[in-house]
């Protein structure tokens, strides 16, 4: 096996489409639901911002991050598999990705920590903020759901997040999607263990349960990831209505900038579900 370079360090390099199959052992070796299309996705959506290292023909690790114009950041899928870990190659790709977003001059970066990642994220600056937690359930066999107009609502959902995330809802409503005009929308996608259900924003837990409700009923009887702040009490609620429980606890994780601006104002109570924990 490949000795890691003491003095050298590994070397990040963009992650290329060819890669993909490299992606997949990655994530599915840490038991994660991604699958190829996830990460085509964000290879597509971010071709500048994803990076992995490449030791013995494979890439080994990867760290991605997301630019939501130049207030925010999100980092995602910091990811070393099981056969190269504790050589650095984690902190050389988010020492990396994190230059490379000073560059950029993005001044907030936040992330979703596993208990594996917090260690190194702290020794990097990022501070706690919050819970976030992975729900799960399998959706009820006869299940049904309203017939509502197909897309997503960018407007309201930069009003939920104080940034513009439209290209990330583009992407992602590929999958399935959900709208009701200036009130809400839902999105969800397949995964390797569940469908992933996300983001879900709504101005009211009526509408958010008429959205969610809507993109269980696509798949009834399926196993389903739900991925909520336990803050947004009516999200637990819901949630639980439909038989969700939790499974995974991770903590939402951040970095200011140098320039001090506000960090954006997230409205956590229009937000039932999020995008995942690689978008935030
Ligand atoms: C978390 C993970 C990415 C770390 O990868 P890695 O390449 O082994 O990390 P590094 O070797 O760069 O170590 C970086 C720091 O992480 C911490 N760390 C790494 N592995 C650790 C472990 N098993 N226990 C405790 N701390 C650990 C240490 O603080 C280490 O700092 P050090 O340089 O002072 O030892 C890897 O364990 C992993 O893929 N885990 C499963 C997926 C996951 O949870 N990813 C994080 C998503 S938020």
């Amino acid at each position: 096996m490949f000795e890691v370079e003491r003095h050298c360090g590994p070397t990040p390099r963009r992650l290329r489409e060819t890669d993909l199959p490299d992606l997949v052992t990655l994530s599915t070796a840490a038991g994660w639901n991604q699958i190829e299309q996830d990460w085509l996705r964000l290879i597509r959506l971010v071709p500048e911002g994803c990076f992995g290292v490449e030791l013995d023909g494979h890439i080994v690790a990867t760290t991605t991050a997301i630019c939501y114009g130049r207030d925010l950041a999100w980092i995602g899928m910091v990811l070393t598999h099981p056969a190269y870990r504790r050589r650095g190659l984690a902190r050389a790709l988010m020492e990396h990705a994190l230059a490379w977003l000073d560059q950029q001059g993005v001044e907030w970066i936040g992330l979703d920590a596993t208990e594996m990642g917090e260690p190194l994220y702290r020794s990097l600056g990022f501070e706690a903020e919050e819970s976030i937690e992975r729900w799960a359930a399998q959706a009820p066999g006869h299940i049904a759901g309203e017939v509502l107009p197909v897309g997503f609502e960018a407007e309201l959902d930069e009003q939920a997040y104080g940034v513009s995330r439209r290209v990330l809802l583009e992407h992602l409503a590929a999958g399935g999607s959900y709208r009701i005009r200036n009130v809400g929308y839902a999105l969800w996608r397949p995964g390797r263990l569940a469908y992933a259900l996300g983001p879900c924003i709504a101005r009211t837990p009526e509408a958010a349960e008429r959205l969610i409700r809507a993109c269980l009923a696509c798949r009834p009887g399926e196993n389903w990831f739900w991925d909520l702040l336990p803050a947004n009490v009516a999200a637990v609620e819901l949630a639980r209505h439909y038989g969700f429980t939790p499974r995974r606890h991770l903590v939402r994780m951040w970095r200011p900038g140098r320039a001090m601006r506000p960090r954006p104002r997230f409205r956590n109570e229009w937000i039932y579900a999020t995008a995942g924990f690689e978008y935030g």
